[in-house]
This record gives C-alpha cells, sequence and structure tokens, in this order.
C-alpha cells in the first residue's frame, strides 16, 4: 500500500466523520466559556469530528448561561454535536421542556449523561443521590429523538454496568476511564483550599479513592467482550477516553473495540497553549504512521488487527 492511500474517514451513530476521533465534554455557562466552545466549535469543524459540550445544567437553570452553549452551532454547522447533564439531573427527573432546551440549543445530534459518582462524592456541594438513574435514562431513552450516550469523567464503566445501561437502551458507551484526569484530584483540591482542611478521608483510604476507577483498556476489552456475549447489543458503539495522549493511543483503542477515541484534558491543554489544531493534526499523523506499519488503508480494517502483547 503506499501512505497516501490511508482514509480517515470512519462513521460514528451512523454519520460519516473525518476521523475517528472526538472532542470530550467540557466546558459552557459562564461568559469565558463562549470563547472556549467558539474554539473547540471551529477545530472540530475543520477537522470534521466530533464535538461533545460540558453539562448543560447552569443553561437550565439561567437563561443567561445559554450563549456560550448557542456559539457552538453556530462556529460548527456541519457536525455531531453532543448537550450533556449529568446523572443526578437525570435521576430527579428532567421535564419535556428541558429537554428540548438542552436539544435545541445546539441543535443537538444526541444527548451524552455523565456518571460521575466520585466526583460528588469528593464535592464539597455535591450530590450523591444516584437513586432512579437506570429508570430514568430508559424513559428518557424511549422519549427523545436523538440517541443518548453515557460516559464516566474518569473512573471507567465496567461492563455489567455497561450491559445495564445497554438494557436501558442508551446507544453508546463512552468509558471515560482511569489514567486520564481525575475528578477526584481536582474535586480534593478545591475542598482543601475551600475549607482550609487537608480531607475528609484516612490517609490509607485517600491514596486509594483518589486513584478509584477502572483503566480505560480494560474497560474498552471488558465491553467489547460483552457485546461478543450479547450479539443483540452489536450495534452498540463504544468511546474510548480517559488519558488519550497520541494517534498511537487512538489506533490501540480501535483495535480494542473502540468506535472512536475521546480526548479532553489535553485538548484543553492545547487550546490553552496556542496548538489545538496543530495537536490534532499530529494525532491523526500518528494514527495514519500505525496505520502504515500495519497495513491497514482504512479505519474499517484497522478495527480488526489484533494487537500483539509486549514480549
Ligand atoms: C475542564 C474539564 C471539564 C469537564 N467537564 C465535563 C462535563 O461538564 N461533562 C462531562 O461529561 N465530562 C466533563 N469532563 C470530563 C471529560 O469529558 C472526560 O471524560 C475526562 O476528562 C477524561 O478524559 P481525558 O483524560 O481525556 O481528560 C471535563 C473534563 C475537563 C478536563
Amino acid at each position: 500500500m503506499s501512505f497516501s492511500d490511508i482514509d480517515l474517514s470512519t462513521t460514528f451513530l451512523g454519520k460519516k466523520i473525518g476521523a475517528p476521533l472526538m472532542i470530550s465534554s467540557m466546558t459552557g455557562g459562564y461568559s469565558e466559556a463562549s470563547t472556549l466552545n467558539q474554539r473547540l466549535a471551529e477545530a472540530a469543524e475543520q477537522f470534521q469530528i466530533p464535538l461533545g459540550v460540558g453539562s448543560m445544567r447552569q443553561a437550565l437553570e439561567n437563561t443567561s448561561h445559554r450563549e456560550s452553549f448557542a456559539i457552538v452551532r453556530k462556529y460548527a454547522p456541519s457536525i455531531q454535536i453532543f448537550a450533556n447533564i449529568g446523572a443526578p439531573e437525570i435521576a430527579k427527573g428532567l421535564t419535556d421542556t428541558e429537554l428540548n432546551i438542552m436539544l435545541e440549543l445546539l441543535e443537538a445530534d444526541g444527548l451524552i449523561v455523565h456518571l460521575n459518582p466520585a466526583q460528588e462524592l469528593f464535592q464539597p456541594e455535591g450530590n450523591t443521590d444516584f437513586n432512579n438513574v437506570l429508570e430514568q435514562l430508559a424513559i428518557i431513552t424511549a422519549k427523545i429523538p436523538v440517541p443518548v450516550l453515557v460516559k464516566e469523567v474518569g473512573c471507567g464503566i465496567s461492563a455489567s454496568a455497561a450491559l445495564r445501561l445497554m438494557e436501558a437502551g442508551v446507544k453508546v458507551i463512552d468509558v471515560a476511564g482511569a489514567g486520564g484526569i481525575s475528578w477526584q484530584k481536582v474535586e480534593e483540591v478545591r475542598y482543601t483550599r475551600q475549607f482550609g482542611q487537608e480531607t475528609r478521608f484516612s490517609t490509607p483510604a485517600l491514596e486509594e479513592l483518589l486513584n478509584w476507577g477502572i483503566p480505560t483498556a480494560k474497560c474498552l476489552f471488558d465491553i467489547t467482550s460483552l457485546k461478543k456475549e450479547h450479539p443483540e447489543y452489536s450495534a452498540i458503539e463504544i468511546v474510548a477516553s480517559g488519558g488519550i495522549q497520541s494517534g498511537i493511543d487512538i489506533a490501540k483503542s480501535l483495535a480494542l473495540g473502540a468506535q472512536l477515541a475521546a480526548s479532553a484534558g489535553y485538548m484543553l491543554k492545547a487550546l490553552h497553549e496556542g496548538t489545538l489544531e496543530k495537536t490534532l493534526e499530529t494525532w491523526l499523523n500518528d494514527l495514519k504512521a500505525v496505520m502504515f506499519l500495519t497495513g491497514t488503508a482504512s479505519i474499517e480494517q484497522l478495527r480488526h488487527k489484533s494487537l500483539i502483547p509486549k514480549p
């Protein structure tokens, strides 16, 4: 094959995308978020890759917080954009009006629900009531006109949890596993600053709780195996996220069964350093390098490559 034959395009939820990469949910709500979301939208549009916005809770609570979300569709007219809300909000039961506001603000292609029990646990004002999440998810998946995607925020999703989500009608599982941004650590720093206290947990427990979670690669392996055992869920797509930091990570994710990979923290860092487009270009070039070296001209072919463990 020739390097120039390599085609990175693939599909996500049935739509063609430029490359198997997504910019994960991060921000919205406050005024500076408009600039950040505009920049993320412009880059995603340029590379024709999907984009998730941050939690839209504030936009539901206050109309002045809606502009930073609406701006995304303005600068990314042709890509898939995903709305985002937390499981604790879902558990309380969202009204039809609230669901419509989120979807219409973005002309959204889907609704991402994030599961973040460890983050809420470490948050001083965290909401730790996750009762009814599954029941409410099943109601929403049956009700809204676009697919529902579920993600973690850095602790991963186990195969048994994934199965219950699939049974509730969820179309995409984004594992957001351990290995990247840790929200327990972020919230622990915030707690210490706010209350001047070291921690609420015992020293030996804290270490383990801060690092709680299933590594991204294990989530991918386990959920891919689960899909093989349950052919009725073969169409459910898996997103690999949590610590993705190169095109080689994207290639490994696909070989482990993901439809695409997604990144948040690294993208934000690149945005702050003024290297967002350059980073995306470099990652996609890394991916092409792996495809060339494994003799795969298309993403579909790469998905069927088996991984060879390091000796
Ligand atoms: C600044 C920032 C804000 C985030 N806000 C949200 C959010 O509102 N909703 C959400 O689902 N995930 C949120 N996340 C989690 C990411 O989408 C992602 O799941 C997590 O950071 C792991 O990916 P990473 O290791 O590539 O950062 C946020 C992450 C960052 C870095």
